[in-house]
């Protein structure tokens, strides 16, 4: 599997704050059958040099190597939707033109239809993180709908569905999985104590939901087309 969200690198953002959490993580995902991590911190109050995000990413990898543990990790960036978009491009996920979104935790501003247009319209192709844990959308998942066309994509988190973010998200992540609404799994992972980088009990329920080859597509195919860069297939 491959988790294109999840703050591993440590001492930038709310996740790990050492090298030592940051590899335990790792040993956390290898276990439950992860394979390639995109490291992807916060970009919200605080705008990381592109070259700061790089550099954490090589000494990581360094250290996964010489503990032998099989992952690979890439490069990205958790963008907050009120970012300028002028600094996008330097923060997509493995290089490609594939972006995470995120929009506020306590509601969906009035701008997102435009917020999501103009970060189409420059080449960049949005993927929304989490929206089953917004409270506007919860509330009208039509919100979401309306975001949405073929270059615009959405991940929810694995432990929603696992109930971990409490019933509303829950029953909103299975809601948009029942829809064809969902893309993408990924952990949003931010620790090896809580919030751990583990797909797997997120995927048995996706499979329960969508049949399991489709929810093999949420955490392996179509994450899989985000780091290379090609077109996500429709479920
Ligand atoms: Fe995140």
């Amino acid at each position: 599997m491959i988790d294109i969200h999840c703050h591993i690198l440590p001492g930038i953002d709310d996740g790990p704050s050492q090298l030592s959490e940051s590899v335990r993580m790792a040993e956390i995902a290898a276990a439950d059958g992860i394979h390639t991590i995109v490291a992807t911190p916060h970009l919200n109050d605080t705008v990381h040099p592109a070259g700061l995000i790089r550099e954490k990413v090589d000494r990581l990898n360094n250290a996964l190597q010489k503990n032998n543990i099989s992952i690979t990790i890439l490069s990205g960036a958790d963008v907050a939707s009120h970012m300028p978009l002028s600094i996008l491009p330097q923060f997509t996920l493995n290089k490609t033109a594939y972006i995470l979104i995120e929009f506020p935790y306590s509601h969906l501003p009035r701008t997102a239809k435009d917020t999501i247009f103009k970060v189409l319209v420059s080449g960049l192709k949005p993927i929304i993180t989490h929206p089953e844990r917004n409270p506007s959308i919860i509330a009208d998942p039509n919100l979401l709908f309306q975001l949405l066309d073929s270059n615009v994509h959405v991940q929810i988190t694995a432990d929603s569905l696992t109930g971990a973010f409490g019933r509303d998200a829950e029953d909103c992540a299975v809601y948009l999985l029942k829809k064809g609404a969902v893309d993408i799994i990924a952990s949003d992972a931010h620790s090896a104590d809580y919030r751990k980088p583990i797909l797997s009990k997120g995927l048995r329920v996706a499979e329960k939901i969508v049949g399991r080859e489709k929810a093999h597509m949420l955490v392996c195919d179509n994450p899989a087309a985000v780091i290379a860069g090609a077109r996500i297939a429709a479920l």
